[in-house]
Parts: C-alpha cells; structure tokens; sequence
C-alpha cells in the first residue's frame, strides 16, 4: 500500500495540469451541474478531491429528473444527486491508467457512488448505492434509479480527481422497490399481487436483493386460481434472491442463488440472454435503493428449469407440448418443486410448456 499522502503528492507532480471538479466543470460548460455540487453537503466535494480517482457522471441538461422535479431543490437533493453522480472508478485501478482518458465503448460494470444515504440505500453493511454502466447498442449507457437508462454523450474529461464523463441527464436517486414498480406498466400484476399478499414490506426492507419481476403476460400464462394463499406468496417469493444483488454485469453461467421462498435459482447465460431458471430476462439492471429489479418473460420455477443452447432457438412456443425446451425443464421442475414442497407452482409452471 502506497501511503495516501505521497500517492496525491505524486499525482500533483505528475498531473499538474489537471484542475479540481468544479473549475473543470465550469471550463467545460456544465456551470449548472457544478452548482449541484456547490449546493450540495462539502463532504462530496472533498470526496472527489486530487488523486481520489473518481467517475463523475456530469449533464448539461439539470432540469429536474423524474423523480425530483416536483421537489424544491434543497442541500439534500443537491447532496444525493451530487452523490449519486460520483463513483469510484474501480475499471482503472492501474495507476498508470488513472488518469488516462477511458475508452468509449466501456466494458460492463457496477460502480460504487458515494451516495450512503440510509433513507435510500439498503445495500448491506458499508455498501453504498451502486449504479451499472454497460454498452446499449454500442452507446455506453448508465443505469441508475428510476428504470431509467443514460447514455454517455461525449468523451472523458479529466479532473484532478479522476474524469468527468458527460451524460445525457441527471442520474435519477433510486427508489423503493414499491415506488420503481408502478413506473412499469407492464409489471402491474406483480405490482398487485405484492400488495395482495403482503409482501410489500419483506421485499422493501431486505438488505441487497435481486427481484425477477415477471411481466403481466407471464402472469396470463399462469392460472393462479386454484392455488392458496401460502401456495401464491411461495411463487412470489422464488422470484426474491436474497442476500445477493445480481447486477447484470456480475452473473455467471451456472451460478446458483438462494431465494425468500428457499429455493434456488440458476443463472443461465446464452446467446440469446440471461435466465434465472430458464426465465428470459427482458429488462435489465432496473436499480432501486435495495437491490436490482430484472423483469423476466415467464413465472420462474423451483430449479433447474431449461434454457436454450447457444445458438439454439429460443423463440418456441412454450405453451406447445411437442416442443419442450431442450434440457426438459418441465421434469426437472416437478422434482424440485415437490422438494420444496411447492407443488402447486408444479402445476401452474408445467402449463408454461
Ligand atoms: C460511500 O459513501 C461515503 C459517503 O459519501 C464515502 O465516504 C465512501 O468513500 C463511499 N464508499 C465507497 C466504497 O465509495
Ligand atoms: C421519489 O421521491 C420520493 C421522495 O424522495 C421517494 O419516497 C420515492 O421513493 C421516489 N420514487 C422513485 C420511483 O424513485
Ligand atoms: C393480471 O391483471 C389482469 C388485469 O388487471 C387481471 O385480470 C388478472 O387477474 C391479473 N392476474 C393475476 C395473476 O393477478
Ligand atoms: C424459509 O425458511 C425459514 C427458516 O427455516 C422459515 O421461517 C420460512 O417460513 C421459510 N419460508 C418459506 C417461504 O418457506
């Protein structure tokens, strides 16, 4: 370990020339985001200071996030906002590439912001709000609160403290998983069905969670009706991971992860995408103050349900008994369902195929 001090008195040799955030910001054009920091609690400001090798998420355009339009911009918005925007940049850790200009097509990665807020972030002990950067389409694209995805607009600018990487917008502070829910029409029976059963709560105040939130049309191709109470709030909690928060950047092929229902479910990645127990993930990566909420296109089962192979077809109708996906998922479903004593969601999963 280098001792801090003779780190920064290298860095200011070496990068004399590079100035602190706020100068650097106000050089460039982004005078209305750097008053977000100038308003904001001086303790972000010194967090970001010489050598301390930070990612700063900067915008033109401040006008009011989704979230926060309605609300009067005080010094704790200014705060978690300016929090928010600032991650340690763990991609560069080589010192020589500290404060080398990053590549534009970044490779995926979960950054750790400085944003610690307790009233927002319930990652687990010392973990700080975390955000996803990874290419859309070839545009490296931001997801942070609100569902919301930022692509990058313009190239690294460096600071003393690390680059300012200009966005598109204001990153939005992310939400509960209650409030991040109503923001997807297509998530409105899960959304419900959590009411419901009651399960608003639990799933709200663990710590570090990964929800697979099914879309309404997995619902419909579930009948529910003739199952129980406990029966339904089981199904709905396989699709909690507890004590594990999957941002897409960190899921392996094979990894088995342990659910609120005290099941598991196996990650699959394909060609074709990510399954959590041969359900297809549609939308990834929606961040919220406790974990990260990933829809999938199907109910997920107990265990060891299947996935197409590379390069295989995944598009098959899964309602067509002729066509049962290659691994036969439906067997191996009725297995670990009755392990886990979860017969009903047997049934109600073998209807899927
Ligand atoms: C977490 O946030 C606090 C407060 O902003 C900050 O001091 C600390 O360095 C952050 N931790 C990491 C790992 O970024
Ligand atoms: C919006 O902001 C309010 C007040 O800070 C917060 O309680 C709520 O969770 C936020 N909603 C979302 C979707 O971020
Ligand atoms: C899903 O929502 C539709 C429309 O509100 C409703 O008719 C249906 O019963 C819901 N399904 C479940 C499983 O709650
Ligand atoms: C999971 O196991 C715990 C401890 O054994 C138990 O209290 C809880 O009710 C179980 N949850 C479900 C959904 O079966």
């Amino acid at each position: 370990m280098i001792p801090r001090h003779i780190l920064l008195a290298l860095s200011a040799a070496t990068f004399a020339s590079a100035d602190t955030l706020i100068n650097t910001l106000q050089q460039n054009g982004f005078n209305d985001f750097a008053s977000i920091y100038q308003d904001a609690d001086p303790s972000i400001l010194s967090s970001v200071d010489a050598g301390s090798n930070m990612i700063i998420y900067a915008s033109k355009n401040v006008q009011g996030t989704t979230n926060s339009t309605l609300r009067r911009r005080d010094t704790t918005t200014n705060t978690q906002i300016a929090a928010m925007s600032s991650v340690q940049n763990t991609a560069s850790s080589s010192k020589k590439l500290r404060f080398k200009r990053q590549n534009a097509d970044s490779s995926p990665a979960v950054y750790q912001s400085l944003l610690n807020d307790p009233e927002i972030v319930n990652l687990g002990q010392g973990v700080n709000q975390s955000l996803v950067e990874k290419p859309v389409e070839g545009v490296p694209t931001v997801f942070a609160g609100a569902g919301k995805a930022v692509p990058v607009v313009g190239d690294d600018i460096t600071f003393d403290g690390g680059v300012i990487r200009p966005v598109d917008s204001l990153l939005e502070i992310p939400g509960s998983i209650a409030n991040t829910l109503t923001l997807f029409p297509q998530l409105s029976n899960l959304t419900a069905l959590l009411i419901q059963y009651n399960l608003v709560e639990p799933v709200s105040e663990a710590a570090g969670i990964t929800v697979l939130a099914p879309e309404d049309s997995a619902f419909a191709a579930v009948d529910t009706s003739g199952l129980t109470d406990e029966q339904i709030v089981a199904i709905l909690s396989q699709h909690v991971i507890v004590n594990y928060v999957g941002y897409s950047p960190l899921l392996k092929d094979g990894q088995v992860l342990n659910t609120l229902a005290n099941g598991t479910v196996t990650v699959a990645v394909r060609d074709s995408g990510v399954y959590f127990n041969g359900a297809k993930v549609t939308a990834a990566d929606v961040i919220v103050g406790n974990g990260v909420v990933h829809t999938v296109a199907s109910v997920v089962g107990s265990e060891g349900a299947g996935v197409p192979e590379d390069g295989g077809d995944d598009t098959e109708n899964p309602e067509n008994p002729e066509n049962p996906p290659a691994t036969g998922a439906a067997g191996r479903v009725g297995l670990g369902l009755k392990t886990l004593g979860l017969s009903a969601l047997g049934m109600a999963v073998a209807a899927l195929f």
